[in-house]
């Protein structure tokens, strides 16, 4: 692995944005969860719209797609650590995103250690995108933490989509969860772990079809409190008093981001498109 860039404690390091992308609006479950807790950091948030949903494509589209987001946000915005708030994406080009760039980079895998750790009835759930079920990256945490328990691995197609569409709670989203989560209704799993940063803001409907004793479980709060250890670790932090800036990026529909954008953010988002 190539040595993280020695550009340390100069305040130009400090101020320099973390970036953050996902396919789509998902990834901003994760940003809410970096925001909150490093309030003084900037970030670029970058949703490969264009190429949505991630979850149906390869590993070598997704490893290109991967790397020339990369080589963007380092070339154009400087970006002094990486989030890859997308478990797709992580799941099939960590790897290869570690070898190949020397910058701090988190990524996001689903939360099978801690299902693990709190599951009382030894049976759980995990729901990501067709590609996240298949890789070998699931098959090794469930292999690694799951001994003695029972995991439903539930692979979902078109759920991101109707997050991308600002759809909810309705009719769609209901009839797709009841689809993917029969399998759980009578499984007595205690733990379902949310695979797709998209997930996480369809919880309400989640919990209206498994009920209250299933707890639901998302990375984003682990990935940021990992993005923060990381930049105190490599003397990247913002010190400026200063409030944090947010640039949105798509390289889609920017009025129709904007308009999700704020929907799931609660709050008035501009983003604009980009092309590469
Ligand atoms: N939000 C992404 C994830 O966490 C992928 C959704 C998609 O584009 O299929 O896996």
């Amino acid at each position: 692995m190539p040595a993280i860039e020695e550009k340390r404690i100069s305040k130009k390091i400090n101020t320099r944005p973390i970036g953050v992308f996902d396919s789509g609006v998902g990834g901003l479950s994760v940003l809410l969860k970096l925001k909150r807790l490093l309030p003084k950091e900037n970030f670029v948030f970058l949703a490969d719209q264009l190429y949505v949903p991630y979850g149906e494509k390869n590993k070598k589209e997704l490893v290109n797609r991967v790397y020339k987001i990369t080589d963007y946000l380092r070339k154009r915005h400087d970006i002094k650590m990486m989030v890859v708030a997308c478990n797709t994406a992580t799941c099939a080009a960590i790897g290869e995103l570690r070898n190949k760039y020397s910058l701090p980079i988190v990524g996001t895998v689903p939360a099978i250690k801690k299902a693990a750790e709190n599951t009382k009835t030894k049976k759980i759930a995990v729901i990501s995108t067709p590609s996240t079920s298949k890789s070998l990256a699931l098959q090794k945490l469930i292999k690694d933490y799951c001994q003695g328990i029972k995991v439903l691995n539930i692979g979902c197609k078109d759920l991101e989509d109707a997050v991308e569409r600002g759809e909810l709670m309705g009719g769609e989203v209901r009839r797709l969860l009841f689809k993917y989560l029969d399998r759980i209704k009578n499984s007595k799993i205690d733990q379902l772990v949310l695979g797709c940063t998209h997930y996480p803001f369809l919880k309400q409907a989640i919990v209206k079809i498994v009920g209250p004793g299933v707890n639901l479980l998302d990375g984003g709060e682990g990935i940021a409190r990992h993005a923060k250890s990381l930049l105190s670790n490599y003397l990247m932090e913002n010190n400026a008093e200063k409030k944090e800036k947010i640039i949105y990026l798509t390289t889609g529909d920017p009025k129709k981001f904007s308009k999700i954008a704020s929907k799931l953010m609660k709050e008035k988002i501009k983003s604009r498109k980009v092309a590469f």
